[in-house]
């Protein structure tokens, strides 16, 4: 099947008024606030059941910028819920499976141009609202990642199915049958992105899946948006069915079941780590027909390490962009830096001077647009990163460089703050807080060999990395010693940012399975091949 070019999506420059139409943001702003918290149902086999009247519970989904801003209430699927949710998606399959590669890509494609056209500034204000992004942030998450992941897995799956490896000999025709796996996708998301939320639910459909979705509480808005635009691409029922619910309840529910064939997670190492461990001991009681994927990326402890000669100001620069954008909140956010002590009071005040002139941005407010720092997701993550500033001020290992100060009175607000240690194994150089907090180890600069066995030893997770430095020894010397510390390894660029097709995302180690989000990779995941020898 030929399929249009794909190229990645153009992020709009919001500096130039004429590439952003604000009215039209504002309305989109306007509309999810003005009108009241939105009902969101659950959806199951196309159907819309909402909680209003019944014995469901529902959860508010509240502004992380304004706390007293409800935005939506969210249905929750009870286990019966989450069982008609499972049987959907059975009978949903067996047309899916027959459904030609062209008109699943279809869908994929008309839902990339429906968000990044028709509902580009609701897809943007959602996730600005109920994620806490800046208009940037959101832009680059829920517009172009997303729609680029929607269309990059058209092509892969295109190259992948026209992919015949085997070889034919005379009178023997050998071919692989890509089929979709035999029983159902669990996605589990994260609020973080809402781009990874549609493409965790969105690779294993294009393949001929079928899916039960539980979206992140804190994404319900952006999240169910985008299940009604794949509506409106043509999705039939029953193919990804939407049900939000108490997380240990909907997973054992889902676990339980035979058919059970595919985990597609993005969150915790921790909750991943609890994931892993119920399916493998459903697979010792015999629960499945299959022996299920489990493809899942988790935590980080991302890190810069600056070399002596790497140019000041960009690196300094990088690192307050891959600390501090989203407060902290990707998954590949820059959370330690290695700096030698030659530059390192340069740097440090490169980097307080321009957070100085960061305010806090209400990202309710029409006023904060563009601002670049916005609140915390949650009041766990709001009480995690608190505690771990208010251990800093009194650790006799710690500083505090620059920030410190939080306020919950509106918002989740907290300054980005740097910490120095002096102690090279402290433990805030191996704990991941996902929050606008940067642990800064400064060394001496003889020792930049020893500090990158240190980053490669004590580094438990294996997500992003930087090395900043024009020396080419240095570059090759990072490159070799940290080959496992990262999944994704920049030079002379920031930890976070990795664009679909461009760069592949996804680490090993306990940053999860590096199936690379992006790539054909993940796509052949969802697939189980059949070898089928023909003789003539
Ligand atoms: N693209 C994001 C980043 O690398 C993750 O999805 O920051």
């Amino acid at each position: 099947t030929p399929i249009p070019p794909i190229k990645n999506e153009a992020v709009k420059n919001f500096s130039k008024n004429d590439q952003l139409d604000w009215d039209l943001l504002k309305a989109s702003l306007i509309k999810f606030t003005d009108n009241g918290a939105l009902d969101i149902p659950l959806v199951i086999n196309g159907e819309r059941i909402y909680g209003k009247g019944t014995s469901r519970e529902i959860n508010a989904q509240t502004n992380p910028a304004k706390l007293s801003q409800e935005l939506a209430t969210v249905t929750q699927a009870t286990e019966s819920d989450i069982q008609a949710a499972i049987a959907a998606a059975k009978e949903a399959k067996i047309n899916w499976v027959k459904t030609p590669f062209a008109d699943r890509a279809a869908i994929f494609l008309k839902a990339a141009d429906l968000i990044t056209n028709k509902y580009r500034y609701d897809v943007l204000a959602a996730t600005m609202l109920g994620q806490g992004k800046n208009v940037y942030q959101a832009e680059i998450d829920s517009i172009t990642e997303l729609s680029d992941f929607f269309r990059f897995n058209v092509k892969y799956a295109k190259e992948l199915y026209e992919v015949q490896p085997t070889e034919s000999t005379t009178g023997v025709w050998n071919r692989a049958e890509y089929r979709p796996l035999e029983g159902f996708v669990y996605a589990v998301t994260p609020f973080n992105f809402t781009a990874i939320a549609a493409n965790l639910i969105g690779a294993p459909a294009l393949m001929g899946n079928t899916v039960v979705w539980k979206p992140s509480k804190y994404a319900a808005l952006s999240n169910y948006l985008i299940y009604t635009i794949l509506e409106e691409a043509g999705l039939p029922k029953g193919v990804i069915n939407f049900v939000p619910g108490e997380p240990n309840m909907v997973t054992d529910t889902v676990l339980k079941d035979y058919e059970f064939a595919a985990l597609h997670f993005t969150g915790s190492t921790k909750v991943f780590k609890g994931l892993y461990k119920k399916i493998s001991d459903n697979i010792v009681l015999d629960t499945y027909r299959d022996f299920p994927r489990v493809v899942g990326e988790t935590g980080g402890k991302n890190f810069h390490v600056i070399h002596p000669s790497a140019p000041l100001l960009h690196s300094a620069l990088s690192t307050l962009r891959g600390a501090f954008e989203y407060q902290g909140q990707k998954c590949s956010a820059t959370s330690i830096a290695f700096v030698p002590r030659s530059i390192w009071d340069d740097f440090k005040t490169i980097i307080s001077e321009s957070l100085a002139t960061i305010q806090p941005t209400n990202t309710s407010s029409v006023d904060g647009l563009s601002g670049f720092s916005g609140p915390v997701i949650h009041e766990a993550s709001f009480n995690k990163i608190t505690a771990a500033i208010e251990q800093a001020k009194v650790d006799p290992e710690l500083t505090i460089v620059t920030g410190g100060k939080y306020d919950k009175s509106l918002g989740l607000f907290i300054e980005p703050t740097i910490v120095e240690t002096s102690n090279p194994d402290h433990e805030f150089l191996k704990t991941e807080f996902f929050g606008p907090l940067l642990t800064v180890s400064v060394y001496d600069d003889v020792d930049f060999e020893k500090v990158l066995e240190k980053v490669n030893v004590n580094s438990q997770y294996g997500l992003t990395g930087s090395i900043f430095a024009k020396d080419r020894d240095a570059i090759r010397l990072a490159e070799e010693k940290l080959r496992y510390a990262a999944g994704n390894f920049y030079i002379n660029d920031k930890s976070t940012g990795a664009v679909v097709a461009q760069q592949w995302f996804g680490g090993a180690r306990a940053s999860g399975t590096n199936d690379k989000a992006g790539s054909g990779n993940l796509l052949s995941r969802f697939v189980s091949v059949r070898n089928i020898k023909e003789n003539f």
